[in-house]
């Protein structure tokens, strides 16, 4: 049993340690996030509450999944502030805690997601994963259209080059 809400800034910012612990896991589990190893709970507190002001702003949307025990998994929406982009957002951080996989949070993440933007005018979602992934199979099976592979783009936790697909669905 869980619930999805997207936090409001207060509810960001009380939230950030355990959003810590969902990042720091992924990291652990060698998940391509933009950090790598040595990385834990503290290095990833510290991301989470630099984007306190982005959240504030508006700019990024962060919603979470709790079951009894607290937040296990989270999504984000990047809101570009460009004029000619109203239209657009970009997922970002779509985490699930190594504990809570393999129950279609992410699935339903998702899904809240898309219906958020669809509410808020977005008609245009991107992202990019890494090649391989669960998270593209994920992607892939939900509707997105991979529309190229970048060699390299991206190191693993290991400091390895991998390849990242880059991704959009369009909303209807
Ligand atoms: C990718 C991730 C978010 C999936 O979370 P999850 O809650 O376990 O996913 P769900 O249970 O909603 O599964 C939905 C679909 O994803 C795909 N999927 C999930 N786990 C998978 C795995 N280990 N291998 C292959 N496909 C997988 C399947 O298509 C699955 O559908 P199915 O159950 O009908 O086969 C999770 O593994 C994760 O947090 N990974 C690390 C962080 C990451 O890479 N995030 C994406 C950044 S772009």
């Amino acid at each position: 049993m869980h619930t999805i809400e997207r936090l409001s800034p207060g509810a960001f910012a009380a939230g950030v340690k355990e959003l810590a612990e969902v990042l720091a896991d992924a990291v652990d589990d060698g998940a391509s996030l933009g950090f790598v190893a040595p990385f834990g709970r503290e290095p990833a507190a510290r991301w989470w509450r630099e984007q306190e002001a982005a959240v504030a702003g508006g700019s990024l949307l962060v919603w979470a999944a709790r079951d009894a025990g607290g937040i296990v998994a989270t999504a984000g929406l990047s809101l570009p502030g460009k004029a000619n982009s109203r239209h657009r957002a970009e997922v970002v951080k779509l985490l699930v805690h190594r504990d809570a996989r393999g129950r279609g949070l992410a699935r339903a993440l998702l899904a809240t997601l898309e219906r958020a933007a669809l509410a808020a005018g977005v008609t245009l979602l991107v992202l990019d994963t890494r090649s391989g992934s669960a998270a593209e199979s994920l992607y892939l099976s939900e509707g997105w259209t991979r529309f190229g592979v970048v060699p390299g783009y991206a190191a693993d936790p290991d400091g390895s080059l991998q390849d990242c697909g880059f991704f959009y669905k369009l909303l209807t």
